[in-house]
C-alpha cells in the first residue's frame, strides 16, 4: 500500500514537472504492448493445433491424408476458412472444383447444403428453397453443389463469416461446352451432315432455341421448359434477375441496373475465378481461404470433346453471339478485370507459386491417371507407393495415396453420394420432418435433378 501511493506521489510528481517525459513513457509503453500482442497473436499462431485431425475414409482404412501437418510458410499467418459458398455454374471446370472442394469439407467433417433424396442440384436453374437441402443439426459450413445465387436464403442459412466464391468461362468458349454438353444441336434439330453445324445454329438461333425449350424436346436432360442455357447463362446462375422464370423481372435492356448488379456481386463475392486463367485463379483461392498445395490439387473432370470443329469457327458466328449473350460478356469481362487487378496486388512471388504449384499438380495428375489404369481400388496391389511432394517455398511436405487419387476422380460426384448417404442416416429424424412439411411449389418451380 505504501509502496503504491509513493509510486503514484512519485507519478503526480513527474506528470507535474516533466510532462513530455511522461507523454514519451506512456507512449513508449503502449507501444511495447501492442508489439508484444501482435507477436504472439500473429507470428506464432495457434493454428497448428487447430488444424482438423484427418477423417478416416473408411475405404481400405486409409486415411485421406497422413498425419503431415507442415503449413506452407507464405501464409503461416491466418488460420485456414472452412465457411464458404461456390457458385457452380454449368460448364465452367465446376466439376473439376467441386471434388476439390467436396475432398477439403469431407476430410474435416465439414457439413454440406446437400441436394434431397438423390437429386444433383439445388433446385437449379430456379432459386434455392428451404425444401431443396437436407437438413442438419450442425448448421452448414460449404454450400458447392449447382445453386443459382439465392443471396436471401443463403445468407441465412449459412454462418456470418461465410466466404462466397465462383467461377466465369469466356462467353464463346462457355457456350461451344454448353452446346457440346446439353447436345443442343442435335435437340435442336440442327442436320448432322453438315460441315458447319454451329453456324447454321447460331444465324438462326431463335428458332432453333425455340425448339430445344419447348415443352415437346423431350431429350433434354435437367433442362426446365422454357430455360435458356444459350442466353446470359452465367449470369443467370449469379443471380441476376433476366425473367427466368417468366413474370419474374427482367433487367436485361436495363444498362444501369446490370451495371449496379455487377458491383453488388463484386461486393459480395470475395473471389471470381476465370477459367481461362485456371492456376491463377486457384493461387488467389488458396490465399484467399488460407489453404495449402495440397488442399487445390485437383484432377480435371468432364473435359469436353466436341462433336463439332471448334477450331473453324467463322468470327461472324462469335459477332452473333456478342450480341445474343451479351450480359454475360459483360460480366465475365468485368470479373476477368478483378481478377487481374488482385493478381497485379499480390506481389512477384505471385507468378513464382504459380508455376511451382503447376508443376507439383501435373505430376500428381500423371501419378493419379496412372493409379486410375491400374483398375478398381480394392483390386490393386496394395504395395503400390505413394507419391511425395517435397517441401518448398510455398508448401510443406505432403503425400498423395491411391486413395486420395480416388477421392479427386476420375468421378467427382463420388463423394457428394457419400454425404448424402450419411445424411439420410444421421438426420433422419429431421429428414423424415422435412418431408412432412407442404411443398406448394407449382411443377414449373422445381429443378429437374
Ligand atoms: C463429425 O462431426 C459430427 C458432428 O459434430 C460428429 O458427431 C461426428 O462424430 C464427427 N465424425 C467424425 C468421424 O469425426
Ligand atoms: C453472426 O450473427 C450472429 C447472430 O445474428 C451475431 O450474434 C454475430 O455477432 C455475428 N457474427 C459476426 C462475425 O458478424
Ligand atoms: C439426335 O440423336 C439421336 C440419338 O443419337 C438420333 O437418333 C437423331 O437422329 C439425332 N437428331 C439429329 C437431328 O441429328
Ligand atoms: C443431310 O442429310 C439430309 C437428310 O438426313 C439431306 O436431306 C441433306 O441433303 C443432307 N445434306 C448434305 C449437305 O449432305
Ligand atoms: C442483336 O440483338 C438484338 C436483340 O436481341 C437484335 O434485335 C439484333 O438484330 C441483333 N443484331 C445482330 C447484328 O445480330
Ligand atoms: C483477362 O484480362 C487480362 C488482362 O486484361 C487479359 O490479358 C486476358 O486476355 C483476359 N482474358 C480473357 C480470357 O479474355
Ligand atoms: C508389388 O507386388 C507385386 C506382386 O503382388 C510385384 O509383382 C511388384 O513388383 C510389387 N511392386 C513393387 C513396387 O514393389
Amino acid at each position: 500500500m505504501g509502496k503504491l501511493a509513493y509510486i503514484c506521489f512519485k507519478c503526480q510528481v513527474l506528470t507535474r514537472r516533466h510532462p513530455i517525459v511522461f507523454k514519451w513513457m506512456v507512449v513508449s509503453m503502449l507501444v511495447y504492448l501492442s508489439v508484444t500482442a501482435y507477436i504472439l497473436c500473429f507470428k506464432y499462431p495457434m493454428d497448428v493445433p487447430m488444424r482438423h485431425p484427418p477423417y478416416v475414409l473408411g475405404q481400405n482404412g486409409m486415411s485421406l491424408y497422413e498425419m503431415d501437418f507442415s503449413i506452407s510458410k507464405v501464409d503461416s499467418f491466418c488460420a485456414e476458412k472452412t465457411n464458404f459458398v461456390f457458385i457452380k455454374g454449368m460448364k465452367c471446370a465446376t466439376s473439376t472444383l467441386l471434388a476439390v472442394f467436396y475432398r477439403f469439407g469431407y476430410s474435416r467433417n465439414l457439413s454440406f447444403v446437400s441436394p434431397l433424396g438423390n437429386k444433383i442440384y439445388l433446385n437449379w436453374p430456379f432459386p434455392m428453397t428451404r425444401l431443396d437441402f437436407r437438413p442438419s443439426n450442425r448448421g452448414y459450413n460449404i454450400l458447392t453443389d449447382h445453386a443459382i445465387f439465392t443471396e436471401n436464403l443463403m445468407s441465412e442459412i449459412m454462418p456470418n463469416d461465410t466466404i462466397y466464391i465462383s467461377i466465369l468461362r469466356e462467353p464463346f468458349s462457355h457456350v461451344k461446352s454448353v452446346i457440346q454438353y446439353f447436345n443442343i444441336l442435335n435437340i435442336s434439330g440442327v442436320q448432322r451432315n453438315i460441315s458447319d453445324p454451329l453456324s447454321v445454329y447460331f444465324s438462326s438461333i431463335e428458332q432453333y432455341e425455340a425448339i430445344y425449350k419447348s415443352q415437346y424436346a423431350k431429350q433434354r436432360w435437367c433442362v426446365p421448359d422454357g430455360f435458356s442455357l444459350t442466353k446470359n447463362l452465367m449470369s443467370h446462375c449469379h443471380g441476376m434477375p433476366l425473367g427466368f422464370p417468366p413474370g419474374t423481372k427482367d433487367i436485361s435492356n436495363d444498362h444501369a441496373a446490370v451495371e449496379s448488379y455487377l458491383e453488388h456481386l463484386d461486393k459480395k463475392f470475395s473471389l471470381i475465378m476465370i477459367v481461362e486463367h485456371f492456376y491463377e485463379s486457384v493461387i488467389l483461392l488458396r490465399r484467399l481461404m488460407c489453404w495449402a498445395f495440397k488442399d487445390i490439387i485437383f484432377i480435371r473432370a468432364n473435359v469436353a470433346r466436341y462433336d463439332f470443329d471448334v477450331t473453324k469457327i467463322d468470327p461472324h458466328v462469335v459477332d452473333i453471339y456478342r450480341n445474343w449473350s451479351s450480359i454475360d460478356y459483360r460480366l465475365f469481362h468485368y470479373f476477368n478485370q478483378t481478377l487481374w487487378r488482385r493478381i497485379s496486388e499480390q506481389g512477384p512471388k505471385f507468378f513464382e507459386e504459380v508455376v511451382e504449384f503447376k508443376y507439383v499438380q501435373n505430376e500428381i495428375d500423371v501419378y493419379c491417371q496412372s493409379i486410375y489404369n491400374l483398375g478398381k481400388l480394392s483390386e490393386y496391389p496394395s504395395n503400390i507407393s505413394k507419391f511425395v511432394v517435397p517441401p518448398s517455398s510455398w508448401t510443406g511436405q505432403f503425400s498423395v495415396t491411391p486413395s486420395d487419387c480416388w477421392v479427386l476422380g476420375p468421378n467427382s460426384y463420388d463423394l457428394q453420394k457419400k454425404v448424402q448417404k450419411e445424411n439420410d442416416v444421421n438426420e433422419a429424424i429431421l429428414l423424415s420432418k422435412l418431408y412432412l412439411l407442404p411443398d406448394n411449389r407449382a411443377l414449373n418451380m422445381k429443378g429437374l435433378c
